[in-house]
């Protein structure tokens, strides 16, 4: 009998079941337990996987999706990158219309996976017609056929990680968590994680990461959309300057806003204490998980959960670039750990 060829059908079976990591070196200093979900184990390095895959069959079960049509997105790049990926396995055309604060990586990442790309001005209002919202919709008005993921504004977003991450996290601890601890941008992680958690324990406590210059916490903590928090910041993909309807703001019990430096500066920690090569909001994550523990939320029974949402590489030419880090300012902190041990010359 012939012996059975043991691989994969094609990439998308690898989406989800991304492991949980314990990080050994940099909490060490911390009360409690702290692990890291990594999700640049995802094919296409980035949690957003989940929702491509998600969100694109069930387009498909609903008969609004055939082969040769085009799917249209907003994307700080990550989403791109997971659509464009699924895309190619189903036969679709992929159309990203991508903000201006992307670094170089990711759009060059998203034309090498086959998409067409329009990079939008990052500094302008969501309803500005320059705004890359308003070029995905129009462009989706203006092609027949077209599906709009809006990923912002669809519930399939957060059903995707009530569906996966959730139950991923509840199993590989055991249930034993006590905080999950993930960056909002869409909400869509943070939410649909939080609900499959809270269904199965209402005491895990869900700790939202957003920026300064985001809109997120003081909505959050007042219900108002304050325009004056609103102001250009580097970090990609964490925090918005509108109120996305997939973030469910009664199940995040409180939010800590994280700095561009301090996150880059934690990222860089991340890799060479734990040797993982995270993205820009696994450093705000963790930054927020420091934080959060000099204000004592954590105590020696706390089984803390990070979710890490991309991968290192899509960062070269930012947070793991010396000049870049310079050149932003970065490095004036002389205080700073990491600061401390450059040999700087001349
Ligand atoms: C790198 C990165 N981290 C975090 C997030 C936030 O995840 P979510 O949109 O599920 O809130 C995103 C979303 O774009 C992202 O690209």
């Amino acid at each position: 009998m012939e012996q059975k060829i043991k691989a994969y059908n094609n990439v998308l079976e690898l989406i989800g079941n991304t492991p949980l990591i314990k990080l050994n070196t940099i909490t060490k200093d911390l009360e409690g337990e702290f692990y890291a979900k990594v999700e640049a184990f995802n094919p296409g390095h980035s949690t957003k996987d989940r929702i491509a895959l998600h969100i694109l069959e069930e387009a498909e079960k609903q008969g609004i999706l055939k082969p040769g049509d085009t799917i249209i997105e907003t994307t700080s790049g990550n989403t791109g990158f997971s659509i464009a990926m699924v895309s190619i396995i189903k036969g679709y055309e992929c159309i990203l219309a991508v903000s201006s604060k992307s670094s170089k990586d990711k759009i060059d990442m998203l034309r090498s996976m086959g998409a067409k790309v329009y990079v939008c001005p990052a500094h302008v209002s969501a309803d500005d017609p320059r705004s890359y919202y308003q070029v995905a919709k129009r462009m989706h008005e203006e092609i027949k056929g077209s599906v709009y993921i809006n990923q912002y504004f669809n519930d399939l977003n957060i059903d995707a990680h009530y569906n996966t991450t959730g139950p991923e996290i509840w199993d590989q601890t055991n249930g034993r968590i006590t905080h999950l601890v993930a960056c909002s941008g869409t909400g869509g992680t943070i939410s649909g994680t939080a609900k499959f958690l809270k269904e199965k324990n209402p005491d895990i406590k869900i700790l939202g990461v957003d920026a300064f210059g985001s809109v997120l916490k003081k909505y959050h903590e007042t219900r108002e959309f304050d325009e004056k928090e609103i102001f250009p910041y580097r970090i990609e993909g964490l925090g918005k300057n509108l109120i996305p309807s997939v973030t469910d703001f009664e199940i995040i019990d409180r939010f800590t806003k994280v700095t561009d430096e301090e996150s880059a500066h934690t990222a860089r920690e991340i890799s060479k204490k734990e040797g993982l090569f995270v993205g820009y909001t696994s450093g705000a994550a963790l930054q927020a998980v420091k934080q959060l523990a000099k204000e004592g939320t954590f105590d020696k029974d706390s089984i803390v959960v990070v979710i890490f949402p991309d991968h290192g590489s899509r960062y070269m030419s930012k947070i793991y670039c010396d000049q870049w880090m310079n050149s932003q300012g970065f490095y004036d902190d002389m205080n700073n750990e990491e600061v401390q041990k450059i040999e700087f010359v001349g």
